[in-house]
């Protein structure tokens, strides 16, 4: 990995932002991520980043942290939060804004135990494929302590293989239709492609099932969004 995300994170830190980062995936044609976008404040943060936010309790850990929005916000109200990425220009980025603990980390390495695990920005996304939820959500139930919660948001994005007329293009022997390749590029260099995964919560509730999580809508979004929670089943 180039870690191009990182280095888009530490030049807007820097005051160096003169480009967005440009993504694109196998099913889309090319988008805009707008850097300010990537360290916005709770006013401008979704309405199920918002709601996760509030239901945060207790011993915090923010995977995919990002520029540490979510992580600030909590450390500000007072709670103790734990912030991993994989990105280490992201978790520079974090340490000169001010997040206390905030470490270049994969989620499967982590080992502490969390009263809330945040997973926020298309959270199942770190998940990559359908094949490997399981072992992400055993592991997640793994780092929790008791009565603890994982907070995860992610889309239905069944919308994108519609047709003009309304008809779906999906083909049944792909992949699952959420599996994307995902392109990011930045300042004319592309990054490593990766494979993200939006799961639609039906799916996210039958494999949270099956390694004995509880899994709740607490809210739907605006757009085919939702936030899950995830607890560990009696
Ligand atoms: C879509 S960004 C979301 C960033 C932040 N949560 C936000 O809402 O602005 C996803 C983040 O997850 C990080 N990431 C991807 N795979 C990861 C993994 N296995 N463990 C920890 N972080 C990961 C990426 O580097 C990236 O910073």
């Amino acid at each position: 990995m180039k870690d191009l995300f990182g280095q888009a994170l530490l030049d807007y830190q820097n005051n160096n932002y003169t480009e967005d980062i440009i993504t694109s995936t196998n099913i889309s044609e090319e988008d805009t991520l707008p850097l300010p976008y990537l360290f916005r404040d709770y006013e401008d943060m979704t309405k199920l980043e918002q709601m996760a936010l509030e239901l945060a309790k207790g011993y915090i850990l923010d995977v995919g942290c990002g520029a540490g929005g979510h992580s600030l916000y909590l450390q500000n109200k007072g709670l103790a939060v734990r912030s991993i990425d994989i990105s280490e220009g992201a978790i520079s980025v974090c340490k000169t804004r001010g997040v206390n603990h905030a470490y270049t980390a994969s989620l499967l390495d982590e080992t502490e135990h969390f009263d809330t695990i945040l997973l926020l920005m298309n959270g199942t996304g770190i998940f990559e494929k359908l094949s490997y939820v399981t072992k992400y959500l055993t592991h997640l139930k793994s780092l929790l302590k008791t009565n603890g919660q994982i907070l995860i948001d992610s889309s239905d994005i069944q919308y994108m293989y519609e047709d003009e007329d309304g008809g779906l293009w999906i083909d049944t022997n792909a992949n699952y239709y959420g599996e994307l390749d995902y392109y990011l590029s930045y300042k004319g260099q592309k990054e490593t492609p990766l494979t993200w995964l939006y799961l639609d919560f039906v799916t996210l509730k039958a494999a949270c099932i099956t390694v004995g999580l509880n899994c709740e809508n607490v809210q739907d979004g605006d757009h085919f969004d939702y936030l899950a929670k995830l607890t560990i089943s009696e």
